[in-house]
Parts: structure tokens; C-alpha cells; sequence
């Protein structure tokens, strides 16, 4: 509870220095009761999905929604259609978290061409092709660029070898995530030549795709020391891929990570993970806040705007028990 009051205020802290966009064009929604809300979640794959979507179900009384939730069980094309189905039902309000960034665009603006305001929550929309103040209302979420950002930095102050050799587990391919953990990383990373990354490749953000890519690439480059997964999951089967070829995560690899998981944490405490930068998938209070500003008649920043912690062996212990 504590960390979705945190998620909220930050948000709303940050929201209040942020440039207003333009509303002009956006479908209004009235102030009234209750809402048929829609939310179409993307897959219920990992423990981060299935907080969030929780999150959208333990808000849902309090904010007045009569919550339509659906799981497009890791298809982009099944995320349209659940959106298809959430207008032909007539819904109120939309909350997506688009699983890529690209094939999500026609569901965004179906919504909008409904009369349909729309919030994207979590991950975004190629910002080329559909924007927020015009396409959708806004997005709800972290700085994915700053996360990467922040996980190179903390591996060059940590590694203690004189030659970082690494492996980085890529997250869905086309997703926002990604793109930008990979940008923000990759660009940080290269301005100490101590740093080289040999591998780059998709898992999916799942553990088990994780753990398999992770096996492979051991092969091809078994003089690997550092591991960058762009999320939890996958470094946790990175760590069952290095245990299983006899390798000592925490003391020979050193493993960096996204999230924020229980088991993530637990792998910090273990020794096994260096730190995890948060990215927080309690949703469900902010999306509400931002739904009733936007009923009051406020202009939505653009970008409502989530701080992430980060987590390491100095504090892990006193977060895990709020941890998913
Ligand atoms: O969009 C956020 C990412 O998606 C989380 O890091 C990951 O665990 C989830 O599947």
C-alpha cells in the first residue's frame, strides 16, 4: 500500500513541473459515478503483469469502475481485437499498456475515432505515429531510457573486474521497454572502454525464453562477466543458465536487472544479483487520479511522469516484504 501511494505521489509531484499539452481534440468525459473502464492487459506472464493488472482490479471500487479487464495472452493482434470488443461493449475509458510499440497504433485510434478517451499505462506507442494531447489523453509511466541509464551507471561504479564483458537480455521486440532500456544503457555503457557488450538478444521479458538465450549465448561467449536483462524475469533465468554451466552469479558474473520482483530482491540478498532498478507496476490509484483530473476538466500532462527507486544489497532487505 505504502509503495502505491509513493507511485502516485511522486507522479503527481513531478506531473506539476511538467509542460501542458494542448487537450483539443480528445473525446470528453463526464463526471458521473461509475465508469465501464476497459483495461487491456497484454499478457499475465510474469509477476509484474500480474500486479498490474491487480492493481486495476483493487482500484476499481473505490474509483467507481465496472472494470472490463482482458489478457491478450502475449499476442499484439488478440491486444487489438480485446480493444475491438472493449468499444463495441461501450466503454467509458480505456487503460492500455500496448505490448509493442508499433502494432497497438489502430487500436489507439479506433478508441479515440469511438469517442473514447484513452490512457496508455506503462508502455507507449511510437510517438510518430500517435501522440499523446491529440491521439490518446496520455502516458502513465516510468522513464525507461533513465532506467537503463541508472543500470549502467551502478555497473560501472560496481564492477570490480578490469574487463566488463557483456551479454544483454533484450525485452520484447518493438516494445517500448526495450528499445529505451537498451538505448539508455548502451549509450552510457560505451563511454567507459573498460565495457563491451558482445551479445544482445531478445527473451522476451520471460524467464524461461531468459534462461534458454542465456544458455545459448554462454556458448558462444563463455568468457561473459556481466548481465544485463532488461527485467527481472530474465535474469533470474540468467541465473539458473550460469548455475547451470557451473558459473557463480554474484561472485564470477555479475547480473543487473529492471523491476523490482520478490525474487529479484531475494537474488540481491542472496548475493546472486547486483541491484534492480524499479519500475513499479502499481497502476491502478494513478490511473484513477488521472481519470478523475482529466473528468474535472484538467489538461493531462503529456507524460505523467513515474520515479523509480533503485534496489541493492543496502536496502533490499527492508523492501522485500513489499515487494511482488
Ligand atoms: O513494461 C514494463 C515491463 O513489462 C516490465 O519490466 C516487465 O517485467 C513487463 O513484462
Amino acid at each position: 500500500m505504502m509503495k502505491r501511494t509513493l507511485l502516485l505521489a511522486t507522479a503527481i509531484a513531478f506531473g506539476a513541473v511538467t509542460s501542458i499539452a494542448s487537450a483539443a481534440g480528445l473525446p470528453p468525459l463526464e463526471q458521473k459515478d461509475r465508469y465501464k473502464v476497459g483495461f487491456a492487459q497484454m499478457e499475465s506472464n510474469n509477476p509484474w503483469r500480474i500486479a498490474e493488472t491487480k492493481s486495476f482490479h483493487d482500484t476499481a471500487e473505490s474509483c467507481g469502475w465496472d472494470l472490463i479487464a482482458t489478457d491478450a495472452a502475449g499476442s499484439a493482434a488478440k491486444q487489438v481485437a480485446d480493444v475491438d470488443s472493449m468499444i463495441a461493449q461501450g466503454i467509458d475509458v480505456l487503460f492500455l499498456p500496448p505490448r509493442e510499440e508499433k502494432p497497438l497504433i489502430p487500436a489507439v485510434k479506433k478508441a479515440k475515432a469511438a469517442g473514447i478517451p484513452t490512457f496508455l499505462v506503462d508502455r507507449s506507442v511510437d510517438p510518430n505515429a500517435a501522440k499523446p494531447g491529440e491521439d490518446f489523453v496520455a502516458f502513465l509511466g516510468s522513464d525507461f531510457i533513465d532506467q537503463g541509464k541508472r543500470v549502467a551507471e551502478w555497473t560501472i561504479e560496481n564492477f570490480k573486474g578490469d574487463k566488463g564483458i557483456i551479454v544483454q537480455l533484450e525485452g520484447t521486440t518493438g516494445s517500448s521497454p526495450a528499445n529505451d532500456r537498451k538505448k539508455g544503457f548502451d549509450d552510457r555503457i560505451v563511454q567507459d572502454e573498460r565495457f563491451e557488450i558482445v551479445a544482445s538478444q531478445s527473451g522476451d521479458f520471460a524467464r524461461d525464453l531468459g534462461r534458454q538465450v542465456m544458455e545459448t549465448l554462454l556458448q558462444a561467449h563463455p568468457d561473459v562477466n556481466i548481465v544485463y536483462a532488461h527485467n527481472d524475469e530474465m535474469a533470474i533465468g540468467a541465473i539458473q543458465a550460469l548455475e547451470l554451466a557451473g558459473r557463480k552469479p554474484g561472485e564470477d558474473v555479475l547480473v543487473v536487472s529492471i523491476d523490482g520482483t520478490r525474487d529479484a530482491l531475494q537474488a540481491i540478498i542472496d548475493g546472486k544479483m547486483g541491484v534492480t532498478v524499479e519500475s513499479s507496476p502499481f497502476f491502478g490509484p494513478l490511473a484513477c487520479e488521472t481519470m478523475k483530473r482529466y473528468t474535472a476538466g484538467e489538461t493531462i500532462e503529456p507524460w505523467v511522469q513515474v520515479k523509480d527507486r533503485i534496489f541493492t544489497a543496502a536496502n533490499a532487505p527492508e523492501h522485500i516484504d513489499e515487494a511482488y
